[in-house]
């Protein structure tokens, strides 16, 4: 990654995390472990802990740097509170110049468009300044929340995969989206 990556939108500040934001990203997880528990795969105790916070962090800068991956972060315009995350992973260049798409918001935030609003402004960067032609998202076929925000965004659906990602301990089926770059 040679430039850092802040995005703005009314209601966000995104961005790569830094060393310093370690405890907030912490208080997120915490906050929200029963939240996102059910969408997400098994997490040892030490995710919960600083240390791993600050793993993660340092881990998710080299992958920018290295063009692999962009774990943003969705803070408050004031930089100060963590209220989703937004993560462009498996960057694949040449001829494919796809990547994959996860995301959550904090429980206080669902249901208020702030999700939306967030990756409205990540996929416009992804498709703009990363130059990606495809971005897949996939969901549970129960997450009825996602399958709602990926169709107002754009996403078309793209197939059906059988026991694809072992969330919460289980295998699991997934509906496979994606949405092209505008005019490609
Ligand atoms: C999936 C998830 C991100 C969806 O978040 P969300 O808050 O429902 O998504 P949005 O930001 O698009 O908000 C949509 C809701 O806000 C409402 N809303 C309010 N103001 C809005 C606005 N200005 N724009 C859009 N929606 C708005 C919509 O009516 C909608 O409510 P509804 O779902 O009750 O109809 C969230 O449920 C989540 O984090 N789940 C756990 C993790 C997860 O499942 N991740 C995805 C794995 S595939």
């Amino acid at each position: 990654m040679n430039a850092p990556v802040l995005l703005r939108t009314a209601h966000t500040r995104i961005r790569l995390p830094e060393p310093s934001d370690a405890p907030g990203l912490l208080r997120y997880r915490l906050e929200n472990r029963a939240h996102l528990a059910p969408w997400e795969p098994l997490r040892e105790e030490s995710y919960y802990a600083l240390e791993q916070c600050a793993q993660a962090i340092a881990d998710g800068r080299e992958a920018a740097r290295l063009d692999r991956g962009y774990p943003l972060v969705v803070f408050a315009p004031d930089e100060e509170e963590i209220l989703a995350s937004l993560t462009l992973s498996n960057i694949v260049r040449g001829p494919f110049q796809a990547c994959l798409l996860g995301y959550g918001v904090g429980i206080r935030r669902q249901g208020t468009g702030l999700m939306h609003e967030a990756l409205e402004a990540g996929l416009a960067w992804a498709f703009g300044e990363l130059g990606l032609h495809r971005v897949m998202a996939n969901y549970l076929p129960r997450n009825e929340r996602s399958a709602r925000l990926l169709q107002r965004l754009g996403f078309e659906r793209e197939g059906y995969a059988r026991s694809y990602l072992r969330i919460a301990g289980r295998w699991e089926d997934h509906v496979l989206t994606a949405r092209i770059r505008p005019d490609d």
